[in-house]
This record gives structure tokens, C-alpha cells and sequence, in this order.
């Protein structure tokens, strides 16, 4: 069954015996193996939201809840992440810098379609953009192997895919406006 507090106090004995993400990696699939128990602990999604379940400088772990159809643009993590789906769906799209190009353009280099109880390592240097093709709500934990908040990092503008500064807090403001355009949250 899962229990959040022995989840997180899991993926910190992971990351102490192992600083990459391959121990984690196990403690994710584990957890979402047993979606219906994962929905029992963290709640039925009410709404899209970037939910923090733990945050320290050297992990986070985090509760997605993507909003029907929402795409969020192209993004690096510059720390690995761990997903895993335990309601709904994620379609990644994967991407790479252009060599050379003065704007730090990207290029899409494949993709990848999570499901339930999929759990997908992401590598450090990983750009992706993430779309919920559902019209209802997706339900994913997030962990990542830094500190999710404070970590400087890059977005790329999903028209011109130049390369921009990324913005936590603007980030988790898409989520709010995702709900406030939407008709599923309470
Ligand atoms: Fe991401």
C-alpha cells in the first residue's frame, strides 16, 4: 500500500545509497504499480497543479496534476527526474539544442507516451515538452535528484523555440490559469 511518508523517507534512502536516479527509479515504479493506491493517498485530481510533497536542496518530489490537454512548453531539469503516471496520461515530446545557432534554438529528436504505472527515468541534460492528450485531468509524481525551485535552468518559447530563462513561479502560474480557463476545477 502506498503511504507517502514511506514513500518519501524511500526515495531518501535510495538517494543516499545511490546519487543517480536508478534506485529512485525502482521506489517510483514500485509506487505506481499500485495506481489505486497512489489515488487513496494523494486524492482523487481536482485540479491542475504543481503540488509540493517534498522539497529539499538535493530532492524534490512533487505531485502533477496536468489540466485536460495542457501542453507545457519545451524545458530543461539540469537534474535527472524520475515520472511516474498514476492517472491519465503523458505524451513527451523530447528535444536537442541545434549546434551552433545564436538564438539556442532546439530541435525534436523523438517522443514518448507514458501510461499508468509507467515510471521514466530522465537523464540531466533532457529537454522535453509535455502534453495531457486527455480531456481529464493526469495525475503524475514528479521526483527530481536537486532542488526543483531554485535550480537555473532553461525554457524555450513553444512559437519560436528560442531559448529563455526559466521561471518556477511562472510555471506554477500556468498551472492556476490553466484552471481558471478551465471547468474542472472545484
Ligand atoms: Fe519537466
Amino acid at each position: 500500500m502506498f503511504d507517502l511518508d514511506q514513500f518519501i523517507a524511500d526515495c531518501r534512502a535510495a538517494l543516499v545509497a545511490d546519487h543517480s536516479h536508478k534506485l529512485v527509479h525502482e521506489v517510483v515504479a514500485r509506487a505506481v504499480s499500485d495506481p489505486a493506491g497512489v489515488l487513496r493517498q494523494l486524492g482523487e485530481p481536482k485540479r491542475a497543479q504543481l503540488q509540493k510533497l517534498y522539497h529539499a536542496s538535493d530532492l524534490t518530489i512533487l505531485n502533477v496534476i496536468w489540466a485536460p490537454t495542457m501542453t507545457i512548453m519545451p524545458h530543461d531539469h539540469r537534474m535527472w527526474a524520475v515520472i511516474g503516471l498514476y492517472t491519465g496520461r503523458e505524451d513527451n515530446i523530447f528535444w536537442r539544442r541545434i549546434k551552433g545557432d545564436p538564438s539556442g534554438r532546439v530541435e525534436a529528436t523523438g517522443a514518448r507516451a507514458l501510461s499508468v504505472r509507467d515510471a521514466e527515468p530522465l537523464g540531466h541534460n533532457i529537454i522535453h515538452s509535455v502534453t495531457n492528450p486527455l480531456p481529464r485531468l493526469t495525475g503524475a509524481i514528479h521526483v527530481y535528484g536537486g532542488d526543483f525551485f531554485a535550480a537555473e535552468r532553461s525554457e524555450w518559447d513553444p512559437e519560436s523555440l528560442r531559448e529563455e530563462r526559466f521561471d518556477a513561479e511562472r510555471a506554477v502560474r500556468r498551472f492556476e490559469e490553466a484552471n481558471a480557463n478551465g471547468h474542472w476545477a472545484e
